[in-house]
């Protein structure tokens, strides 16, 4: 059996598997929100939870975690699409340069999404905790923010899904499985780029903090709205 080496932390690879459940639950409760709404927000506060985490891991995880060590510079980008025109292979550890804009683009999306989410309501009976907190015309941005940006978001998700499947049946190579394994083969990356280990008990402390930031913005912050009959 051939040697491995660590690439993917386990909380990143928990805050992945977490995510994508996540999001695929916040589109099934909003397309059916007359029954599920309540679900729906809890869902929404929970990926709010998640990207709190996975930003703060971005900044001080292990190092195929980092933002600064997968967002691509302009020179690497162009490398990057030089060697894939000429069918070379790239060497990239990590995110290869194409999917770390991919990366980026899905949290910066998810981010809007759920926050603006915080601020709208569904005409009925639930409204996001910020909802009437804020002026009429930048709750009438987030609402418009929140029923369109989903469009982006889900083609941003059939890329992700297309490029995985791309490199899985034309490149020969299952990135899939060190998602779930957290390792890469020893031919495909070099020991100088293995993680040493996953941070577990950093990540707690980071787990910890985004669960009380989230309940302090959801429930201690959030203004008391009048509500008149
Ligand atoms: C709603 C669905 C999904 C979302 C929003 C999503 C989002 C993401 C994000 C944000 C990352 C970056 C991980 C990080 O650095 O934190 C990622 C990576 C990855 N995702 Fe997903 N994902 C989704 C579904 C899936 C599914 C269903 C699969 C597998 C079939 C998958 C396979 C992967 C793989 C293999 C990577 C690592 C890519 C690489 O090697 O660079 N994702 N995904
Ligand atoms: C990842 C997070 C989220 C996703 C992906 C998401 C997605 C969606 C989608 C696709 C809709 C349907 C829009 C339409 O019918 O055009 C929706 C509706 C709604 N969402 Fe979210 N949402 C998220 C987070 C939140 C949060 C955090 C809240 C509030 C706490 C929230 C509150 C609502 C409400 C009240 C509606 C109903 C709006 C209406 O009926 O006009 N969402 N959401």
């Amino acid at each position: 059996m051939s040697k491995k080496y660590l690439i993917w932390d386990l909380p990143l690879r928990i805050f992945h598997w977490l995510f994508a459940l996540t999001i695929a639950g916040s589109w099934y409760t909003s397309e059916h929100s007359s029954d599920f709404i309540e679900y729906h927000m809890l869902l929404g506060y929970f990926a709010l939870g998640l990207l709190v985490f996975r930003i703060s891991w971005g900044l001080v995880g292990p190092k195929h975690a980092r933002f600064s060590q997968f967002i691509p510079s302009f020179k690497t980008l162009i490398n990057y699409l030089t060697c894939i025109k000429q069918n070379k292979k790239h060497y990239s550890p990590g995110h290869n340069p194409l999917g770390a804009l991919m990366v980026i683009l899905m949290i910066v999306l998810i981010t809007l999404q759920a926050v603006s989410g915080l601020f709208i309501n569904d005409d009925v009976f639930s409204s996001g905790p910020y909802y009437g907190s804020i002026a009429p015309e930048i709750e009438k941005i987030m609402s418009f923010l929140h029923h369109n940006l989903f469009d982006i978001m889900i083609v941003s998700i059939i890329l992700h899904l297309s490029a995985i499947t791309y490199y899985w049946k034309i490149k020969k190579e299952n990135l899939i499985l060190p998602m779930i394994t957290g390792k890469k083969n020893v031919n495909e990356i070099n020991e100088s780029d293995a993680i040493s280990s996953s941070r577990i008990p950093l990540a707690i402390s980071i787990v910890i903090a985004a669960i009380f930031f989230v309940y302090w913005l959801v429930i201690l912050n959030a203004p008391i709205i009048e509500e008149f009959y």
